[in-house]
């Protein structure tokens, strides 16, 4: 029959708890007891991938923020070179394709006209082949793709991407692991990295039980009308897809920058009236982190940060801390989305606005 919201308020909010099943169903018989199984992606995956020697990787929306991640992973664990690219650009650049080059697409529904024209303009060029990772079985860009990934999302009824997006990364682990895999990364990073993807619906699970605390948060957005989301590594894109929720469902104006860039001219807007969120996980990044939150403060902006519980990041005046629980580096990027769309969702909440059909979006945009 026709989703329902259940007990749920909105179907964000039913989506954003449906996480945990849903990427524990995107792991489902991929892992093998200390690798990812390669022909998760197709009997040809092997052949295929075995002569990967670049990646580009083009898509829109929340799953562009989810191919940025993708690069810092593909990058560390399986030494791939990876160019990430909007749709809409791609297709109209005369892109140069070295030898040995797999096309991605990255997206939810399968129809979206930037990425399938991306990937009908791909298939005239010299690509090794594409492969599609997608949530909607039969979909174009499944029909029209060499290899596919399903992120087994289940159909996403906000138009705010959400179990779409960590399915999508929990996917694009899969990928980065099948290629570490082929191109020799170390086998006990490979397990190690197997075993905290089979723990982390489980800490999905524990960082939604936050909820009450992150709802508290929330009341402090309001007011505001604009907001500066800040992440370093691969919590630069994840800090993008926080101010993208924002802007989406709460209309509040928000920016999401590479912390390190922060004096390069953001700096320059904050003051009391601009709130600063940032995700700050246990990583090597951590003290550069630190001290970017300590010239915002000096500044008088209110900051909102989410942080590693190991990390003795202390609350004080003007700085709010929500503890996460520890996580594997690797899939911080993951856990460290859901503070984000939870705060997202409550701030919206709070406005009035109609969460699930945002003014002027679309869920899917199949026309250019
Ligand atoms: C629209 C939706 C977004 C989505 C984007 C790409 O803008 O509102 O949530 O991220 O399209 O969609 P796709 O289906 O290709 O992932």
């Amino acid at each position: 029959g026709a989703a329902s919201k259940g007990e749920y308020r909105h179907f964000m909010l039913k989506e954003i708890h449906e996480q945990p099943t849903v990427i524990a169903a995107a792991l489902e018989g991929r892992l093998g007891d200390r690798n990812v199984l390669v022909e998760s992606f197709g009997p040809e995956a092997e052949t295929l991938f075995a002569g990967v020697r670049q990646i580009h990787l083009v898509a829109c929306g929340t799953s562009y923020h989810a191919g940025l991640v993708a690069r810092y992973w593909l990058e560390r664990y399986a030494g791939v070179p990876v160019q990430v690219e909007v749709a809409s650009e791609y297709r109209y650049r005369r892109v140069v394709v070295p030898e040995g080059t797999l096309f991605v697409t990255l997206s939810q529904s399968g129809e979206t006209a930037d990425t399938l024209a991306a990937l009908r303009f791909a298939r005239d060029r010299d690509y090794l082949g594409s492969l599609a990772i997608c949530n909607v079985p039969g979909s174009s860009l499944v029909r029209e793709s060499d290899l596919t990934l399903m992120t087994r999302a289940g159909p996403e009824i906000g138009v705010a991407s959400t179990k779409a997006f960590t399915t999508q990364l929990t996917a694009l682990m899969l990928l980065t692991l099948a290629l570490g895999r082929l191109r020799g990364q170390d086998p006990d990073e490979q397990a190690g990295l197997v075993e905290a993807l089979r723990g982390l619906p489980g800490l999905v699970r524990r960082v939604l039980s936050l909820d009450p605390a992150i709802e508290a948060l929330s009341t402090a957005f309001g007011e505001k009308h604009h907001a500066l989301f800040l992440g370093r590594g691969a919590h630069f894109p994840i800090a993008l897809e926080g101010a993208l929720k924002l802007k989406e469902i709460s209309y509040i104006h928000a920016e999401a920058y590479p912390a390190g860039e922060l004096k390069h001219g953001p700096l320059a807007l904050v003051d009391s009236e601009m709130p600063v969120i940032s995700v700050a996980p246990n990583d090597e990044l951590l003290d550069k982190l630190k001290s970017n939150l300590q010239e915002v403060r000096a500044r008088g902006g209110e900051l909102f940060v989410f942080a590693d519980a190991e990390v003795g990041l202390a609350e004080e005046e003007g700085v709010h801390v929500l503890r996460l629980p520890h996580v594997h580096e690797a899939l911080a990027p993951i856990l460290y989305t859901l503070p984000l769309q939870l705060l997202s969702y409550h701030v919206a909440v709070l406005k009035g606005t109609d969460v699930d059909q945002p003014r002027n979006l679309a869920k899917s945009v199949t026309v250019e």
